[in-house]
């Protein structure tokens, strides 16, 4: 039951909302946070709390942006206006071509008329991912990836959980369609921290801050992505009704003012010197920015020009991106090891000197395969240069041969597993050679590790440690056997670094981990090829394991009518198909895959919401509603897939 508010609660609920975006700008836009997160959580909670008591939440307030519940797919955007990318230059030297560039053109458009002083606005070049956020009547009602430029997927949902993004723009002079793009990231402390949580639960680690972002804003549940402290900037428009900019700078503070977050680094120049300049700065200041920056981007800043120079089929004319060097050291190779991953792979690992890049200490290398190697003739002993584009993982750009001594070893891919000796295989048409053997110990953990994942089945605490235990102990042999760890629980609890309270967690998440969905059960599964998106499509055609298990034996026996081919549902072809075969035609895998049917509580996916018959229809709300407020109708309609008028 709701009370009714008094006006001081009312008052204070409007403070708290105020304080938290206060604070969200704080942190996110000016790297200067004035509280802790301990009090901040205090702040967000008490509002919680009032909201709930006295039914006060509005669609717009800070609290309402936490997730709902998570979507079957992706659907798609088409973008008013194409969302190009830029055009680089690596050199000061580039950088004055482009301007020269820039003027011949202004000055055979205008055929010698006078067109007036060429500024430019400078911005960091955020390394993220693209997005175009839609206000119509000044509510966020979409937001998009970039996708190809001319369509991306609907990200709203996930969008909507980042905290400073407002849901709805102010100001008087807000126009009322307004498409703005910007660069979605994460800034490097809240990237190192999402890491080490993945870490700990055996995850493994997103490779960089932009891969992090765009996995993120590309989940399907919306939670996951509520979870991790996304932010924006907004660097420019695509559409506006309402209102006309004169420059790109002008835009720049207009946004800033109804409410989006812009780079606050942006800066106007009005020569290619001092671009020039403010490159070199950026540059200099560049490890010390809280998030990745990898250019300065430079834009003619009046719009008229912008228009004049117009684009080529790729890239726009009036503007460029410098980027900047990569993150580069020196380092000696002291040993290659062959590494066994879930599939097989055996991939050759680089364990190198530790060296600092950019600020992390790096101790490793992928080497990717044999051929990589080889092609770059990398030998246990070299001393190599290594980069860190932002990455986690780090790669060998090339070996410096002069400064070889003869001592080093050249390496040999080994001919067997170098965790149970199966002979390896490898097929002409792969990079990659492969353990054949699936009771590969190497492999087993793997493919359990991955069983349990977050995309998996979710068994929180069943990471990398806790899987080499319980096999290593003689507890486990595939997925199937954690459903009967229960028996052997008090054993269990006496094994060393365990202990009765984590024993019992981690059966409590396995009983947790049983109830899921079909998309999660085949994607757990590991298959070859059959990833999160395949899964989802499987999942949505099929909707229960039995079904699907039987479309894949009916392939098998060639009995399928033409429509029912698997490599005919759209988006699984030929190769995931075969892989599908291939994997229920081991005995192994499918009596795998009928005693995890009999464990698990498998949902059939949700059928896409019945059309209401609000969908694609136009809803227009005047005058006073009984029971919501306007705002609240509209999104209840979009929420439907109607469009507000
Ligand atoms: S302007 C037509 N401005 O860099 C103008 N892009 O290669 C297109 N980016 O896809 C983009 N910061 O994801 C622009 N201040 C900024 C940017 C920026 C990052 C990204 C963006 C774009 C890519 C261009």
């Amino acid at each position: 039951m709701t009370h009714k508010a008094d006006e001081k609660t009312g008052e204070r609920v409007e403070e708290l909302r105020a304080l938290i975006r206060h604070h969200d700008r704080l942190y996110y836009e000016l790297d200067a946070p004035e509280i802790s997160d301990a009090e901040y959580d205090r702040l967000f909670r008490e509002l919680t709390e009032l909201e709930v008591r006295f039914g006060l939440a509005t669609p717009d307030s800070p609290t309402q942006r936490v997730g709902g519940e998570p979507l079957e797919g992706f659907s798609t955007v088409a973008h008013a206006v194409p969302m190009m990318s830029l055009d680089n230059v690596a050199s000061e030297e580039e950088l004055r071509d482009f301007d020269r560039r820039v003027h011949e053109r202004l000055d055979k458009e205008a055929g010698g008329a006078d067109y007036g002083p060429v500024d430019y606005v400078t911005e960091p070049k955020v390394d993220g991912l693209a997005v175009e956020l839609i206000y119509e009547e000044r509510v966020l009602s979409v937001a998009a990836t970039r996708g190809d430029g001319i369509t991306g997927e609907d990200v709203t949902h996930n969008v909507r959980t980042i905290r400073t993004v407002p849901l709805a723009l102010t100001g008087a002079d807000a126009p009322l369609l307004l498409e703005v793009r910007g660069e979605v990231y994460l800034r490097k402390r809240d990237f190192a921290r999402l890491n080490e949580q993945r870490d700990q639960r055996g995850e493994p680690p997103f490779a960089n801050p932009r891969n992090a972002a765009a996995g993120s804003i590309r989940q399907l549940d919306p939670k996951i992505a509520a979870a991790r402290p996304l932010a924006v900037f907004c660097y420019g428009v695509g559409r506006v009704e309402g209102f006309e900019f004169e420059t790109q700078s002008q835009a720049l503070a207009k946004l800033q003012e109804w409410g989006l977050p812009v780079n606050p680094l942006r800066q106007k120049c009005s020569t290619i010197e001092e671009v020039a300049a403010r490159y070199r700065e950026l540059l200099e200041a560049r490890e010390k920015l809280p998030y990745e920056v990898d250019g300065l981007v430079v834009k003619v800043d009046r719009l008229d020009l912008q228009q004049r120079l117009g684009a080529t089929t790729r890239f726009p004319r009036w503007a460029v991106a410098f980027k900047f060097p990569a993150h580069l050291a020196r380092t000696r190779v002291k040993e290659i090891r062959v590494q066994v991953g879930r599939t097989g792979a055996l991939t050759p690992v680089a364990i190198l000197e530790p060296v600092q890049v950019a600020g992390v200490t790096v101790t490793r290398a992928t080497l990717h395969n044999e051929d990589e190697v080889k092609r770059k003739d990398i030998r246990e002993g070299d001393t190599v240069l290594i980069e860190r584009a932002g990455d986690v993982i780090p790669k060998v750009v090339r070996v410096i041969t002069e400064e070889r001594e003869g001592t080093e070893t050249c390496f040999e891919m080994p001919q067997a597993c170098p965790v149970c000796n199966a002979a390896a295989e490898r097929t002409p048409d792969e990079v990659v050679s492969r353990c054949p053997n699936i009771s590969c110990p190497a492999r087993v953990k793997e493919t359990i590790v991955h069983f349990a994942s977050r995309s998996g089945l979710d068994i929180e605490g069943l990471g990398d440690k806790v899987v080499t235990k319980l096999l290593d102990e003689g507890f486990i042999r595939d997925p199937a056997d954690l459903f009967s760890l229960g028996e052997r629980r008090a054993e269990m609890a006496g094994l060393a670094g365990f202990g009765e309270r984590s024993v019992d967690n981690l059966l409590g998440a396995i009983e947790r981990g049983k109830k899921t969905t079909l998309a999660r059960f085949v994607y757990s599964l590991g298959i070859r090829h059959v990833g999160l998106r395949i899964a989802q499509v499987l999942a949505l055609r099929f909707k229960t394991p039995e079904e699907l298990r039987k479309a894949v034996e009916l392939q098998d026996a060639a009995l399928v009518p033409e429509r029912e081919r698997l490599e005919d549902i759209p988006e699984v072809g030929p190769k995931i198909a075969k892989s599908l075969t291939l994997f229920f035609g081991d005995r192994k895998n499918s009596d795998l895959f009928d005693s995890l049917v009999e464990e698990l509580e498998v949902e059939a996916p949700k059928e896409a919401e019945p059309s209401s018959g609000i969908a694609g229809r136009v809803f227009v709300f005047t005058g006073r509603l009984e029971s919501m407020t306007r705002e609240e109708a509209q999104e209840l309609v979009r929420a439907k897939g109607g469009r507000v008028g």
